[in-house]
């Protein structure tokens, strides 16, 4: 019988492989709350751009968590919707599927309280109004740190309460995911820095930890929402070198009673150049163009006869990419498509759009917000999804 195929291009791996660091990172931080009942240290955030593994690195520590005692709570941001009012349902959702609340008269009481809290951090604009309200017109060329302090206040008792409630209750403690963090808005980000600032300010009273990840330009979103953003700890998720790059593909197939000759694997790890999701995509396109039975091997030839699905599926990728930018962010993407290299400057880009090297902040901000290109240093950029430049050339001949 044919096994069933067991990569997971865009959904969290079965075998996630060579981020042993960063997991200890994140087990540092709970191990803390588990040992001393206290605070995990400052906010950690973890940053890459789309398709490096945050999210799935973010969903393994979520199972050690749960291992551990720990009730976990997962937020994903996102421009669409106000994020804190997200926060409180995600942890009502992750108490009553611990069955952590209450029986009776006083789960109801939480309830209610979760309710109004929902609310209270909810209110559009509460921070920015109450960030003028603080602002003293001394202060006034240097913008003060836009702090809701009726949201900061509820949001700190409720965490408090649910964590403090959890280890009474023999668990570990409390431990917040929040995904997708570049997406907030900057009042919710200060809110939630606050917040925190507040909570590890009486660090033996708070047993929790928060983790987060996001786009590259997360660390700097930060620490302009508040200043001292700047005292979370950043971690950049870098591609995978070869050898991992073998094993995510080697050793899901294992479990499978499945192997790869060296020759496929060699050329699945040379196209895929450390990509995560490109890696899963090839396995996963090989696998069905192979449909292996217990025993069997994944030859060159079967990755060969995979390439046009994954090459569909990239495709797919890049227009859906192409199809989100707007007139302006397309002649940004075609002048950097038209050098042919990998890293291109700033001065080649304003010169393929006709423009000055300073009028093309806009559109290049946008786009490293995107995730579709992103910073390499000395102010070069390159695409973050391999084979994006070769399509916008394609698309400029048709
Ligand atoms: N360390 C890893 N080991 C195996 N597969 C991974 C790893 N990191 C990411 N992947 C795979 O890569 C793809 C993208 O991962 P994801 O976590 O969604 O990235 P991000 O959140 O950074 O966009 C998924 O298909 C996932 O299965
Ligand atoms: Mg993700």
């Amino acid at each position: 019988m044919t096994r069933a195929n067991p990569y997971t291009p865009g959904q969290v791996p079965r075998v996630l492989v060579g981020r042993a660091a960063e997991l200890r990172r994140i087990e540092d931080l709970l191990a803390r709350v588990v040992t001393y009942g206290e605070i995990g240290g400052p906010l950690l955030v973890f940053h890459a751009p789309r398709g490096i593994g945050k999210t799935s690195l973010l969903r393994t520590a979520q199972r050690t968590a749960d291992e551990l005692g720990f009730v976990s709570a997962w937020v994903a941001c996102s421009r669409e919707r106000p994020v804190l009012p997200e926060l409180v349902r995600a942890l009502q959702t992750a108490l009553e599927r611990a069955e952590a609340l209450p029986r009776g008269g006083a789960g109801g009481r939480w309830r209610r309280r979760l309710e109004r809290v929902t609310i209270e951090v909810g209110l559009p604009g509460t921070a920015k109004v109450q960030a003028q309200l603080d602002a003293r017109p001394s202060e006034s060329e240097t913008p003060a740190d836009p702090i809701g302090r009726a949201p900061v206040g509820a949001l700190e008792a409720l965490l408090h309460d649910t964590a403090t409630h959890l280890r009474n209750r023999g668990g570990a403690g409390l431990v917040v995911f929040v995904d997708e963090l570049h997406a907030a808005s900057a009042d919710d980000m200060s809110v939630l820095l606050n917040t925190l600032q507040v909570l590890d300010g009486d660090r033996n009273a708070n047993p929790l930890a928060v983790v987060a990840a996001g786009l590259p330009v997360t660390p700097e979103a930060l620490t302009r929402a508040a200043t001292f953003g700047e005292r979370s700890a950043f971690v950049s998720l870098d591609l995978l070198s070869d050898a991992d790059a073998r094993s995510l593909l080697a050793v899901p197939a294992e479990a499978e009673g499945v192997a790869w000759t060296d020759d496929a694997l060699a050329a699945v790890v040379g196209e895929a150049r450390g990509h995560p999701y490109l890696l899963q995509l090839s396995g996963s396109t090989t696998w069905d163009a192979a449909r292996p039975e217990e025993g069997d091997t994944l030859t060159l030839d079967d990755v060969r006869r995979g390439l046009p699905a994954a090459r569909d599926q990239l495709t797919a990728m890049h227009r859906a990419r192409w199809g989100a930018a707007t007139p302006t962010e397309r002649a940004f993407l075609a002048a950097m498509a038209a050098t042919g290299r990998d890293n291109v400057t700033r001065a080649d880009i304003a010169r393929g759009m006709g423009r000055e090297s300073r009028a093309i902040s806009v559109p290049r901000e946008r786009l490293i917000e995107k995730g579709v290109i992103e910073p390499v240093g000395h102010g070069l950029v390159r695409f973050t999804l391999p084979g994006f430049g070769q399509f916008v050339r394609a698309l400029e001949q048709e």
